[in-house]
């Protein structure tokens, strides 16, 4: 059964890092990382610095276009709008909830520069078709492998078949070293340019780094307890209003800027983290599955749409309802941990749309299955009996 390991791991790297002694962390999760991937990886401070580094490597800026898919989080479409490309939006396959492959050559334009397929919640985007169209078209393809880590498309593992990919270590990520992100590129230039471009960065800034370990042991030990509870709720969303809690998404980029923290080098307290979390990446994504399959056998309720089973992982297992908030709200009031990514087109609700270039009605699959969208829970360290009340609430729930 997998625990939640993240505490003892952050416990050890602080208390009981002689284990590695004289080796640097950041460069070991590099070893790790490329000796599982075969390909150059590096490390940085999170998956958006990620993408937005791999933009500028390949000299993609002002004037230049980036395809990306709604149904995505800000962090997708800031970093191209951070770099002075613009974001242009692809509807979904509402049965993947991954881009739909038969749209994106009508959105290809001279100034289109790369797209971007991103692995929803860990089920395989349509890699045979974008790498044609990227192939005909001369463009780069960069995987999004933010949820799909561990992943794998007809066998082989997701963020080997572009010419580069991204993968995040960010808080309810597969695996989590708090924040952390790391670039994983096969295209020769790419590399060249982005060993410049990571030598070049600067530390992230000690304020920022405590901010991350404060928010983390403040929601774990606190806040999480008074959640459910009406009047810790609201103090939690006043906390979320001064910007201290909601540090996994600041203000600022909820408007398309640029925070100074963006891109960073990886902390190696982090990558200390990571590592210690990497060595647990196949347990976590067992019992992710083994929930999955659960919900699959055993969800009745005609009420609740099921997608199809998938090769890849399930960091997130979603059905549809077509009254998805109130089903939301009334789980949470029996304290079951529902969640809603993607409960709108460009994550989270409130974002300026305008800003991050999501123009309303373009993407109708995406809006529509973004109304309906449900997170069931399979959190880390979740059992089976917890699951089991999961699907009873579900196949009782009128
Ligand atoms: C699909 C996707 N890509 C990229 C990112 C960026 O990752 P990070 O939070 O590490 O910056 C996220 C983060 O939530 C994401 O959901």
């Amino acid at each position: 059964m997998a625990k939640i390991n993240v505490i003892k791991t952050i416990a050890k790297s602080i208390f009981n890092a002689r284990e590695n002694e004289g080796l640097d962390p950041v460069l070991q999760l590099q070893k790790r990382l490329e000796s599982y991937f075969g390909l150059r990886v590096f490390p940085v401070n999170s998956g958006r610095s990620a993408i937005y580094l791999v933009l500028k490597a390949a000299g993609i800026g002002p004037a230049d276009e980036v395809i990306i898919q709604a149904y995505t989080c800000n962090a997708v479409p800031n970093p191209i709008i951070w770099s002075g490309a613009t974001p242009i939006y692809v509807d979904i396959d509402a049965g993947t909830l991954n881009i739909d492959p038969k749209l994106v050559e009508a959105k290809i334009t001279p100034k289109t520069k790369a797209i971007v397929v991103q692995h929803t919640f860990g089920r395989p985007g349509p890699l045979q078709e974008l790498t044609e169209i990227a192939k005909r078209h001369d463009l780069y393809l960069i995987e999004d492998c933010a949820h799909a880590l561990g992943a794998t498309y007809n066998g082989k593992k997701l963020g080997t078949f572009g010419d580069a990919a991204i993968l995040s270590f960010g808080r309810e990520k597969v695996i989590s070293s708090l924040a952390g992100g790391a670039l994983i590129i096969k295209n020769e230039n790419l590399i060249k340019n982005t060993i410049n471009e990571t030598a070049a960065l600067k530390s992230l800034p000690l304020p920022r780094l405590t901010e991350e370990f404060v928010n983390f042991f403040t929601w774990r030990a606190l806040l999480r307890r008074i959640y459910f509870n009406k009047t810790g709720y609201k103090f939690i969303k006043k906390l979320n209003d001064f910007d201290f809690f909601n540090v996994v998404i600041s203000e600022k980029e909820k408007r398309g800027e640029q925070p100074t923290w963006y891109p960073a080098a990886m902390p190696p307290v982090l990558a200390q983290i990571a590592l210690g979390e990497f060595n647990h990446l196949d347990e976590y994504n067992k019992n992710r599955e083994k929930i999955a399959k659960f919900y699959f056998e055993n969800i009745k309720n005609p009420a609740f749409r099921l997608l199809p089973e998938h090769e890849g992982i399930y960091l997130r297992f979603v059905v549809l309802h077509r009254d998805a908030s109130r089903v939301f709200a009334e789980a949470r009031k029996r304290r079951f941990w529902f969640s809603n990514w993607y409960n709108v087109p460009v994550y989270p609700k409130g974002v300026d749309e305008e800003k991050l270039g999501y123009q309303k009605g373009t993407c109708p699959n995406a809006e529509r299955t973004a109304e309906q969208t449900l997170n069931l829970p399979n959190y880390l360290g979740m059992t089976m009996e917890e699951a089991g009340r999961v699907v009873e609430f579900v196949n009782k729930f009128e």
